[in-house]
């Protein structure tokens, strides 16, 4: 087995949802910076539009970075949103850092109908894979999520432009203490063979 394989196979979604903080120094800033330096290896094909990548980046994609004590100061934060942050709030106390993960849209809201959109969406996922890979290849728990209310009404809390679409909110975590569980992905299980989405593609020869 190559490495690469051992670290696509090893990785997979835990979630921790414990009902208090957990204690821990969590990650460090460089350790995280390390983590996310791989990541940036991801492909990408084209620079995120000049007039949505004010800061110079060409990627296209950000990243909003939280450390363990940010986790824990966001908490109180959410509880003024209009909508209930739910299970955010126990993955935030558990959290060693959370880095939310966005891209630029070209157009607008409109998004969807753009082949441009479609490949900034791709490279920022090809992004959100490595770093994911990176943190499993150090040991370090990992657990991509939608967001939830991350995604959208706490973007002000944290300082995100609205001009962003959060791709990711991926949660790094501690090993899990003693008592609480940690939970795995709902389609861990499903996932099947390549034959079953593969097709070899039988060209006539003329
Ligand atoms: C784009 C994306 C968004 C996801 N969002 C969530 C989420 O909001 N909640 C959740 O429980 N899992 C979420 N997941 C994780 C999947 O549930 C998980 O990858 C799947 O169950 C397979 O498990 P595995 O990662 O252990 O292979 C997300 C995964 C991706 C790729």
């Amino acid at each position: 087995m190559g490495q690469i394989d051992d670290i696509a196979k090893t990785r997979r979604t835990v979630k921790l949802l414990p009902d208090q903080s957990l204690a821990g120094p969590g990650l460090s800033r460089e350790t995280v910076e390390a983590l996310l330096e791989t990541a940036g290896f991801a492909p990408f094909h084209r620079a995120c539009a000049p007039a949505r990548c004010g800061d110079g980046a060409v990627e296209p994609w950000r990243v909003h970075a939280l450390d363990k004590a940010g986790c824990v100061a966001l908490i109180p934060r959410l509880g003024d949103l209009p909508k209930t942050p739910g299970k955010i709030v126990n993955m935030l106390a558990a959290a060693d850092a959370l880095l939310l993960v966005t891209w630029l849209p070209e157009e607008g809201r409109e998004w969807s109908a753009s082949d441009l959109n479609m490949e900034h969406i791709a490279a920022t996922g090809a992004m959100i894979q490595t770093l994911l890979l990176a943190a499993t290849e150090q040991g370090i728990g990992n657990y991509w999520s939608s967001g939830g209310v991350l995604a959208r009404e706490a973007f002000d809390v944290l300082g995100i432009g609205t001009e962003e679409v959060l791709l990711g909110a991926i949660f790094l975590w501690p090993d899990a203490p003693d008592g609480v569980e940690a939970k795995p992905g709902k389609l861990r299980g499903q996932r099947s063979a390549p034959a079953h989405w593969t097709r070899w593609i039988e060209v006539p020869v003329s």
